[in-house]
């Protein structure tokens, strides 16, 4: 699957050469510099799914700093509601189709661009690269992550951390748990879920819609298969319809009969809720999540705690996002200046601050480390010395369809919970996207 991904990127290159000669692409980022756009207008029109909450907080606080940096150039906020990017990319992907791309939008860094890639839908960035020094600023484990062939389509705003548990310790001390000392594998969790339970905890765990499934699915799958077969996952090493799976799957469906379904159409926020209403003791959430706690003046370490998933103690379930300069986009002046203010210790700086996520450039100072809250020089000292392994769920791991039709089989899983037909559907969605 490798070499089949590998080949991709080498279609995608000639693809890119092609289409910037027949759309009128500028074909080179850096020479976007002093070029006005196509309608003269000095703007950039920007693509996310960042409508509510820390996330709309994060973006204004980003516009802010494209303000200050970029005085002449109006920013126009193109945001499609649903978490995860589940409408977003879904209009985005219709947009690309008709040869209408926005001048830049919100991808994740990794495998998801794979497929744009290979339409010729997105620049190559590096130089852009050089001219801001991102290659010295930015960690090497992203820069690998965002390198296909020698080139660079995108550029990261953050880093999240996908593998938390959102835990409210009164709602596990009332079954016994020590909110200090979870678990260390999931048989272990699934125990204490039992417990919390038979202490009258409707709802031990909860799960929103198909996205945030993926997500908690892909924390048992690290605990359970270990780093390096999880990893085989995504490079053809691990097999998707083997007994090891199998019984991750099953460990998955076991957690899932804590969950309350009234939740699965929700998005992750209002899956959150029992936990910050002590009503349930867990949710399984990227680390956008922290905003959600301090705007209910709740504190961490005290009235909720974040550990790693049991089994994934040392492990970084990693994503990032990461910004495009789209073939044909009306205003690539507009979407450079976007990418600059992305990149710069400034915006890092505003963006994740608000957004609860970290930097992705590693040169911050101390001074500036300590502008961060607890919970996110937590995260930095873990993605400085953990393992990082690639989220499936936010499109580091596999390509977009990839990770579309694992969702599509999750949904089908939870009315049926055949846990062979959930593993066929995985099997079927990783080769769909070869
Ligand atoms: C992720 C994205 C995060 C956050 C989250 C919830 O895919 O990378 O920045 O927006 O979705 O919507």
């Amino acid at each position: 699957m490798r070499k089949l991904f590998a080949a991709a990127g080498a279609v995608a290159l000639a693809l890119t050469m092609t289409a910037c000669g027949s759309s009128g692409g500028s074909g080179d980022a850096g020479k976007a510099s002093g070029d006005s756009g196509a309608d003269g207008a000095k703007e950039v029109g920007v693509t996310t799914w960042w409508s509510a909450g820390s996330e709309k907080d994060g973006f204004e606080a980003l516009s802010k700093v494209f303000k200050e940096q970029h005085p002449d150039i109006t920013l126009k906020n193109l945001a499609t509601s649903g978490g995860g990017g589940t409408n977003a990319k879904q209009k985005l992907a219709a947009d690309l189709a008709a040869k209408n791309p926005p001048d830049t939008y919100q991808s994740h860094a990794g495998a998801e661009l794979s497929a744009d890639i290979a339409s010729g839908y997105v620049e190559d960035v590096s130089s852009l690269y050089d001219e801001f020094k991102l290659r010295e600023a930015f960690p090497k484990s992203l820069i690998d992550r965002l390198t296909v062939d020698g080139k660079i389509y995108s550029v990261p705003s953050n880093i999240h951390r996908a593998n938390v548990v959102w835990a409210n310790p009164k709602v596990m001390e009332k079954a016994g748990l020590d909110p200090k000392n979870p678990p260390k594998d999931i048989k272990g969790w699934i125990a204490d879920m039992e417990k919390l339970k038979g202490a009258g905890v409707k709802f031990p765990i909860t799960v929103g819609d198909t996205w945030t499934q993926l997500e908690l699915l892909e924390t048992v799958l690290i605990s359970d298969l270990g780093v390096d077969k999880y990893n085989g996952l995504m490079d053809g090493k691990t097999d998707w319809a083997g007994a090891d799976v199998k019984a991750a799957l099953e460990d998955y469906a076991k957690i899932i009969s804590y969950t309350d379904p009234s939740l699965y159409t929700e998005d992750w926020e209002p899956a959150m809720k029992p936990i910050l209403e002590g009503k349930s003791a867990y949710n399984v959430m990227g680390d956008w999540a922290p905003p959600a706690f301090e705007h209910a003046n709740m504190e961490w370490g005290k009235d909720y705690v974040t550990f790693p998933v049991p089994g994934n103690e040392g492990v970084f379930d990693f994503l990032a996002d990461s910004f495009t300069m789209p073939v044909g986009a009306k205003h690539p002046e507009g979407t450079k200046a976007w990418l600059q203010t992305i990149s710069s210790v400034e915006g890092q700086i505003a963006f994740n601050k608000a957004k609860g996520s970290i930097p992705s450039r590693s040169d911050l100072t101390p001074e500036q480390i300590k502008e961060f809250s607890g919970y996110q020089q937590s995260a930095m000292e873990s993605f400085g010395k953990d393992t990082i392994v690639s989220s499936i769920a936010h499109g580091a791991a596999l390509p977009l369809k990839a990770t579309e039709a694992m969702k599509a089989a999750l949904g089908k899983f939870m009315a049926a919970k055949d846990v062979d037909a959930l593993q066929k559907d995985f099997v079927a969605a990783v080769k769909s996207a070869v």
